[in-house]
C-alpha cells in the first residue's frame, strides 16, 4: 500500500502480521510505462520492488530503483539475483533524482507514501493500529515524531496538523499533546493515539480512526513529503528523454492536486491568464497528457485490496521542449517547512 497520507486504510486493513506489500495500480503502471526493450525506467519509490519486478518482466528493459528506507536493501538483492545488471538500486531520496542518475531515462514512476512492510513493522512507529516508538522516519535518520511532540512550538504542530492532516480540530489537539507533555513526554505511539482521542473520542465501528489525519500529518511533516513530490517531479521533468513517461500515483488529495498543478501549466491547459491581457508568449507544453484525468483502482482491485480505494494514477508524456523553470508554489497555503522549529 501506499500510504500517501490516507492512513485509513490502515485501520481497515492492516493484517496482524507483516504481509507482503500488494502494489497498487499495477498492471496500469507498467500500461503506462509501456517499457520497450534497451530502455531504462526509473522506479523511485522501490519499496518492495512490485513496480520494479513487473517493468523487467515487461520487457528487457533496466530499470533503476530508488528508495530512502535503507530496509528495502534486502527487497533489492532479491531483484540483483534474479535480474542480474538489468536492475540497479540506489539509496536516497527521488528528490535527487537529477543528481543520482547519470544519464537521461525513459520512463519515471513514484508510488507515494509509505509501504506495508513500514506500517506493519511497530518499531517503525508509523501505525496508530500498533504500539511502538513515536518514530516515523522513512529513512531512519533526522527529526523523530516523538522530538517533534515534545520539543515543537504549539503554533508549528497546529500548522503541521491542521495542513497536513487536513484536521479541523487541530488546536484542541495540540492542547491536549501540550497538557500532556507538561506532565511527562509523548514516546509511544499509544501515548499519541490516547491524548487525540480524548478530545475527538473513542474509535468508532465502520468510522475512520480519530487518530488517522493527526499520524498522517505528522508523518508527511517529518518525512517532507510534499518537498519531495515538488522535487521529484521537477526533476522527473529533467531526466525524462523526449517520448519518456511520467507516472505518479497518490494517496490522498493533498498529493494529487500538486501533480494536477505541476501538469497542467506543462500540458497547455492552464492556458492564459485572461483573453483581455495582452498576448503574452507561453512556454512549449514540456508533456502532453498520458491520460486525460486521473485513473483509480476498479473493484475487482479494491475488493482484494482496500488500500487501493484512495489511490489515483497520472500520466504524462515527456515532450522534447525545455524543462519549465522550477516553482516553490505547488505546496499548499500555510505549509509548514522541515526544519522549522
Ligand atoms: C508505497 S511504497 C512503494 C511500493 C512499491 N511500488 C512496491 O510495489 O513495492 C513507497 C516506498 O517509497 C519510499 N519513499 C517514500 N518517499 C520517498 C522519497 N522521497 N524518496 C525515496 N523513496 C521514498 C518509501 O520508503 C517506501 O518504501
Amino acid at each position: 500500500m501506499s500510504g500517501g497520507g490516507d492512513v485509513t486504510r490502515q485501520q481497515q486493513s492492516v493484517p496482524p502480521t507483516s504481509a507482503p506489500h500488494i502494489p497498487v495500480l499495477l498492471n496500469e503502471v507498467v500500461d503506462a510505462l509501456r517499457p520497450q526493450a534497451g530502455e531504462v525506467m526509473v522506479d523511485g519509490t522501490f519499496g518492495a520492488g512490485g513496480y520494479s519486478r513487473a517493468l523487467l518482466e515487461a520487457a528487457d528493459c533496466a530499470v533503476i530503483a530508488i528508495d530512502r528506507d535503507p530496509n528495502t536493501q534486502s527487497h533489492a538483492d532479491i531483484l540483483s539475483a534474479d535480474f542480474g545488471a538489468r536492475f540497479s538500486y540506489l539509496s536516497g531520496c527521488f528528490g535527487d533524482m537529477q543528481d543520482l542518475l547519470a544519464a537521461p531515462v525513459d520512463g519515471v514512476t513514484l508510488d507515494l507514501g509509505v509501504s506495508s512492510m513500514q506500517l506493519d513493522e511497530a518499531a517503525r512507529g508509523f501505525s496508530f493500529m500498533r504500539d511502538g516508538p513515536l518514530d516515523m522516519r522513512m529513512s531512519q535518520d533526522g527529526l523523530s515524531a516523538a522530538d517533534l511532540l515534545n520539543e515543537a512550538a504549539p503554533e508549528l504542530l497546529s500548522d503541521v496538523i491542521a495542513v497536513y492532516g487536513e484536521e479541523r480540530r487541530a488546536r484542541a489537539i495540540v492542547k491536549a499533546i501540550m497538557a500532556r507533555r507538561d506532565d511527562r513526554p509523548l514516546r509511544r505511539t499509544g501515548d499519541l493515539v490516547d491524548v487525540v482521542c480524548s478530545v475527538l473520542g473513542a474509535p468508532r465501528f465502520g468510522k475512520a480512526h480519530p487518530a488517522t489525519r493527526t499520524f498522517q500529518a505528522l508523518r508527511i511533516y517529518l518525512n517532507d513529503e510534499l518537498g519531495e513530490l515538488m522535487r521529484g517531479l521537477q526533476a522527473a521533468e529533467q531526466v525524462l528523454k523526449p517520448g519518456g513517461r511520467l507516472a505518479v500515483v497518490t494517496f490522498h488529495s493533498l498529493e494529487d492536486r500538486m501533480v494536477k498543478q505541476f501538469l497542467s501549466p506543462r500540458t497547455g491547459r492552464a492556458g492564459r491568464p485572461s483573453r483581455h491581457l495582452p498576448d503574452i508568449e507561453m512556454a512549449a507544453p514540456s508533456f502532453n497528457d498520458g491520460v486525460k484525468r486521473s485513473l483509480k483502482a476498479g473493484a475487482a482491485e479494491t475488493d482484494l485490496n482496500p488500500r487501493a480505494r484512495s489511490a489515483r494514477l497520472r500520466v504524462a508524456v515527456r515532450t522534447a521542449a525545455s524543462a519549465f523553470a522550477a516553482e516553490t508554489d505547488l505546496l499548499p497555503k500555510r505549509a509548514p517547512k522541515l526544519g522549522a522549529m
